[in-house]
């Protein structure tokens, strides 16, 4: 996709809960990003599915964030959903990017910060992240962030109207480690 300029700010990224308000920033996003969504995730398009997104949040089991780079723009979105407590403390993780932020280095910094949360906050023990096997971002984006691939399912998931074969991916909170990470992404030279 073509850039008018390049996004500043994607060091520094913020995440908050999803608000009615984002509804017109977020439909936007949606539209522009629409070629680095497909045939990876559907995310919310019209307003009717976005109302239906957050209503979803209404669920204790469901979190929806929204992540805003320094200068307060939508960059990305992160959900983790079905958050099974007790003897399990498990949930899935979903996210997506939006255009023009993706491929920066942003979303390895708000994924981070929504696993601490994760663990932190919400009192969770793994994450599970289910990835088409051609998704070669994803994977190479959770493999950075320390998530483990534990198997392979056949068509696991409908993603877009049609079952899709995904990989299972989970990262635990033991082998964790927020700092290294951090540490790595300061000196990968990976700066907008
Ligand atoms: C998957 C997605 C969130 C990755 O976001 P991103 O902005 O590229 O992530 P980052 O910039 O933080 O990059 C993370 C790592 O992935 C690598 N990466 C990014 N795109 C890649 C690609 N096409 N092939 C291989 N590696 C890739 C980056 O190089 C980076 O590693 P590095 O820092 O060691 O170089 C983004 O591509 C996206 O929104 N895709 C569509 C939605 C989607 O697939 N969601 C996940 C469904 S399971």
């Amino acid at each position: 996709m073509g850039r008018a300029s390049e996004p500043r700010g994607v060091d520094r990224v913020r995440l908050s809960q999803v608000a009615p308000d984002d509804e017109a920033e977020f439909l936007a996003a949606v539209r522009r990003s629409r070629r680095l969504h497909r045939p990876w995730v559907h995310p919310p398009a019209t307003s009717k599915a976005f109302r239906g997104y957050l209503e979803r949040t209404a669920d204790d089991r469901f979190v929806a964030l929204v992540a805003r780079v320094q200068g307060g723009q939508l960059a990305a979105v992160v959900n983790v959903s079905e958050m099974v407590r007790g003897g399990f403390c498990s949930a899935y993780l979903g996210y997506y990017a939006f255009e023009p932020f993706a491929g920066r280095g942003m979303m390895t910094r708000a994924l981070a910060q929504a696993i601490s949360m994760a663990f932190g906050h919400y009192g969770l023990h793994r994450l599970e992240a289910n990835i088409q096997p051609g998704n070669a971002a994803s994977r190479a984006l959770v493999q950075k962030l320390g998530f483990e691939l534990e198997g392979f399912s056949q068509r696991y998931l409908k993603v877009g109207g049609r079952w899709r074969d995904h990989e299972r991916w989970a990262l635990r909170k033991e082998i964790w480690r927020p700092k290294t990470l951090l540490g790595q992404i300061l000196h990968s030279g990976r700066q907008p």
